[in-house]
């Protein structure tokens, strides 16, 4: 990068750091701006300096990696970062020129293809412009701190005989039981898919088996198990903080992991299994010391979003997203 842009973004990043840390104190500090298709894009103040700078990547999902069952196959991912607290103008005039940029991609007029932005989900002054563009909210990364108490009791609340789930054991999955985790994995895929949150490939039920057969092996203590009378009826897993450097990056520092998987099975639903597993994830993960987790939920999943917010998690970012990426507007 030129030294001229250096100073700009370094400049950029100053101000976004500041604003970032009013807003939600769990945002990291802003990071270098990645390695683009082209030059930043900039948004030119009043006064002719940059108030906002955009860097597009172009990213290339192979179809033999689980990535993606999690997304399209070709990405165009935007990094904005913006000035002013009112974001909006500098936001709306990078879209338009992102939009002309992905015009002439003819890769971008693929049909398994998205235009992406990550967006801090308390930043809401950019929220018009980017439905003005025609993304969409799709999913949210949540975060929970270490030590966060859930809600007092209710009728049916943490401490009270329905949530202790009589019959209901919690135990750590071992390799024997990879049959059994790669089922309620599927069971995450086949859900998400409702919402766009995955896209089941033909390879994707092997790539789990594949995945979950490694993570057994070299990751032991991190997948559980709930059992009702003997059956497996729910599935937690776990990154830990080793694993999950790829996303730590989106919060403040700490030891963070990432909740990869969350499953009840359907006849097993709102009967407080779901709070007893994560209950006694989360004592264990306190427990190791780990300070932040983090998790992916689908916006419109009606059942993630109350669950996820009752058990100590809020919204850190929202993936805005357009498909194909040329429905951008
Ligand atoms: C999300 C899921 C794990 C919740 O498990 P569960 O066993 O049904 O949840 P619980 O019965 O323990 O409910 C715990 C709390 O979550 C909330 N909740 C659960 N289901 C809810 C629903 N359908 N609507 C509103 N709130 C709900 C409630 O606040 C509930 O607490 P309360 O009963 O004290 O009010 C389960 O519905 C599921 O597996 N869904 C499909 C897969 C999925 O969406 N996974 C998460 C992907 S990120």
């Amino acid at each position: 990068m030129p030294w001229v842009i250096r100073d700009v973004v370094n400049d950029v990043n100053k101000a976004v750091a500041r604003r970032w840390q009013g807003l939600d104190p769990l945002l990291p500090e802003p990071s270098d701006l990645p390695e683009g298709c082209m030059a930043p894009l900039p948004s030119l103040g009043e006064n002719g300096r940059p108030s906002g700078l955009g860097v597009c990547r172009h990213q290339h999902v192979p179809a033999d990696t689980l990535a993606q069952t999690w997304g399209a196959a070709a990405k165009f991912v935007l990094t904005m970062r913006v000035r002013e607290a009112d974001t909006k103008p500098a936001v709306d005039d990078l879209l338009t020129q992102w939009r002309e940029h992905l015009a002439h991609q003819p890769e971008a007029r693929k049909d398994d293809t998205a235009a992406i932005i990550n967006w801090p989900a308390r930043d809401v002054t950019a929220v018009l412009a980017l439905l003005r563009h025609g993304l969409q909210p799709m999913t949210v990364i949540a975060v929970r701190q270490a030590g966060r108490p859930l809600p007092t009791a209710g009728p049916k609340g943490p401490e009270s005989p329905a949530s202790k789930q009589p019959g209901l054991v919690i135990r750590p999955a071992e390799p024997a039981d990879l049959d059994r985790v790669t089922e309620l994995e599927m069971g995450v895929v086949r859900y998400d898919a409702h919402f766009g949150a995955s896209v089941p490939r033909p390879a994707t039920e092997a790539l789990v088996r594949a995945e979950t057969q490694a993570a057994l092996a070299k990751r032991p203590g991190w997948t559980w198990l709930a059992e009702h009378n003997g059956q497996p009826v729910a599935l937690a897993v776990v990154e830990p903080p080793e694993a999950a450097t790829w996303i730590a990056g989106m919060t403040r520092p700490g030891a963070t992991a990432y909740l990869q998987t969350m499953f009840v099975h359907p006849a097993q639903r709102s009967g407080g299994t779901g709070a007893a597993l994560v209950r006694h994830v989360h004592d264990e993960l306190d427990t190791r010391g780990i300070d932040l987790t983090v998790l992916h939920y689908a916006q419109v999943n009606p059942l993630s979003a109350p669950f996820w917010h009752r058990m100590g998690y809020r919204p850190l970012w929202s993936t805005w997203e357009t498909r194909p990426a040329f429905a951008l507007r």
